[in-house]
């Protein structure tokens, strides 16, 4: 587990949060951005193309979708096909890689700290933000 560099949002995290506007703020593929936390749990909006890199948690990981279609490709079941409004969540220690074939916009929910490439850091390490 790593520090968040901000530990609230700069409205300081009150008022509603409009998820669409939201994605409307940011452009970059698999760079999740934090738009609220509670009970230690950080609900993070990432817009996924292409494939990202196969690698597993220690704490298990919600997907959620709003727009788009993913695979979330698990190394040892079948792959997990999710379009809008569908969760899927992704248990701990299961190694897994998810693939969008055109954008996809979704939310991941977990535990605060958690970094998005988990046993596999390299280029797509992102350092999660609040927008
Ligand atoms: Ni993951």
């Amino acid at each position: 587990m790593t520090e968040h560099p901000q530990a609230v949002p700069a409205d300081g995290g009150r008022g509603p949060v409009h998820i669409a506007q939201k994605f409307g703020r940011f452009t970059e593929h698999w760079s999740p951005k934090i738009i609220a936390e509670a009970n230690g749990w950080q609900f993070k909006l990432v817009k996924a193309s292409g494939e990202f890199v196969w690698h597993q948690h220690e704490i298990d990981e919600v997907f959620l979708v709003f727009a788009g279609n993913v695979t979330i490709q698990l190394r040892d079941a079948e792959d997990v096909a999710l379009g809008p409004g569908q969760l899927f969540v992704v248990p701990r220690n299961t190694e897994h890689c998810p693939y969008a074939p055109e954008e996809c916009h979704l939310m991941l929910l977990e535990p605060a700290g958690v970094v998005n490439t988990g046993s596999a850091p390299g280029e797509l390490t992102a350092v999660d933000e609040w927008i």
